[in-house]
């Protein structure tokens, strides 16, 4: 099979380009750029005609395989407008963690290399899209699916991999905000063996009714704990987690039912390059409440792409409730913010080599 190339991408431009959306009323995942990269797998064929084409809805029957049996991943980053110019942040970490989902999910891997070209030729084309106010950027959603025609539990034969993207506005507008946070001990959202470190659709679909039961109560987001013992902490919905404990930083280890995320990634190497101690280890949520009790959990945040860091201030499982600094954002979450975001937005040195230009 011949490896694609910039060259092979088919471009036709739309003649009705839509008027952009308000940057200061964005939200998330509400608003989608004229253009939109889409290409094909077929089994005997290998990928094929990978085009970037007006942004439309994709003609599918009724007896989608992915449809029925959820064979179907994605994948979340960002660009930036850093110093006038378009970047990305660590983008071929997300394009090697699709193709461990792909794995998992018995979808076929793409060239990563080419993934990242094609994502960098349709930014040419909208990187008026990329909004400028601060805090708010052009989400990217990368997407795979089984695209057979067929009503049968099998791995699909044919394959869409398509990416959109959606400008989206700044997640915390007045600073950052502490989020309650409700500790799911009922439902679980992946276990050992499964696909909770997979961004596999059905995970999401699975952690629907957690989500719920936490905003009954009135909380933000739901803490998942581990699908065995329901005893270790795992990750809130959309974000890892970190604990600061007497001064050092835990985190739970990948164990294979969490995701691996970048945000956590580039959290830990920055906490170490920092000098911090950083732990990634398994963490009971009975250890969490002793060192509350004991007045050594000093700070809690999660991190993911959406919000970068979000502060928890409060987590609560239905009786015993626990409030961290005050419902304060901490000094070691408002630094590690800060300092993940200069790079960002090349504000900081980034001596990691994390962010990419797009051109
Ligand atoms: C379940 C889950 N955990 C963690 C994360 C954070 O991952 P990342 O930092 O790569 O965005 C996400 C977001 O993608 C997620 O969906």
């Amino acid at each position: 099979m011949t490896k694609l190339q910039k060259k092979d991408i088919n471009i036709s431009l739309t003649k009705n380009p839509k008027q952009k959306p308000d940057q200061s009323n964005l939200g998330f995942g509400n608003h989608f750029t004229d253009h939109m990269f889409t290409m094909e797998w077929n089994v005997d064929k290998g990928w094929y005609n990978p085009q970037i084409v007006e942004y439309a809805y994709i003609p599918m029957s009724p007896a989608l395989i992915s449809l029925h049996y959820g064979q179907s991943i994605f994948e979340g980053m960002k660009a930036y407008i850093a110093n006038g110019e378009p970047v990305l942040f660590r983008p071929e970490e997300n394009f090697k963690r699709l193709n461990q989902s792909a794995e998992r999910l018995a979808l076929p891997q793409i060239d990563e290399d080419f993934a990242l070209t094609a994502l960098k030729t349709l930014l040419e084309i909208e990187k008026d899209w990329i909004p400028t106010l601060e805090g708010t950027s052009l989400y990217i959603r990368p997407f795979m699916f089984g695209a057979d025609e067929f009503l049968g539990v099998k791995a699909s034969s044919n394959v869409k991999f398509i990416i959109i993207l959606s400008p989206s506005g700044a997640y915390f507008k007045d600073g950052l905000q502490p989020n309650k946070i409700f500790v799911e001990d009922e439902y679980v959202r992946a276990v050992r063996g499964g696909t909770g470190y997979a961004k596999a659709a059905g995970n999401y679909a699975g952690s629907l009714l957690g989500q719920k039961k936490a905003e009954k109560y009135g909380y933000a987001q739901t803490l998942w704990l581990d699908g065995v013992e329901q005893k270790y902490v795992e990750e809130v919905g959309a974000m890892n987690i970190f604990f600061k404990i007497d001064g050092k930083y835990v985190t739970p280890e990948l164990n294979g039912s969490i995701l691996p995320g970048i945000t956590r990634d580039s959290i830990i190497k920055l906490l170490k390059h920092n000098g911090e101690v950083v732990e990634e280890r398994k963490i009971s949520i009975d250890e969490i409440y002793e060192a509350a009790d004991n007045n050594k959990l000093e700070e809690v945040f999660g991190t993911g792409t959406a919000a970068v860091i979000s502060p928890v201030g409060e987590l609560f499982d239905g009786k015993k409730k626990v409030v961290i600094n005050n419902f304060e954002t901490g000094e070691a979450t408002t630094k590690i913010y800060n300092q993940l975001t200069g790079i960002q937005l090349g504000k900081v040195e980034d001596s990691f080599n994390w962010v990419h230009k797009v051109k």
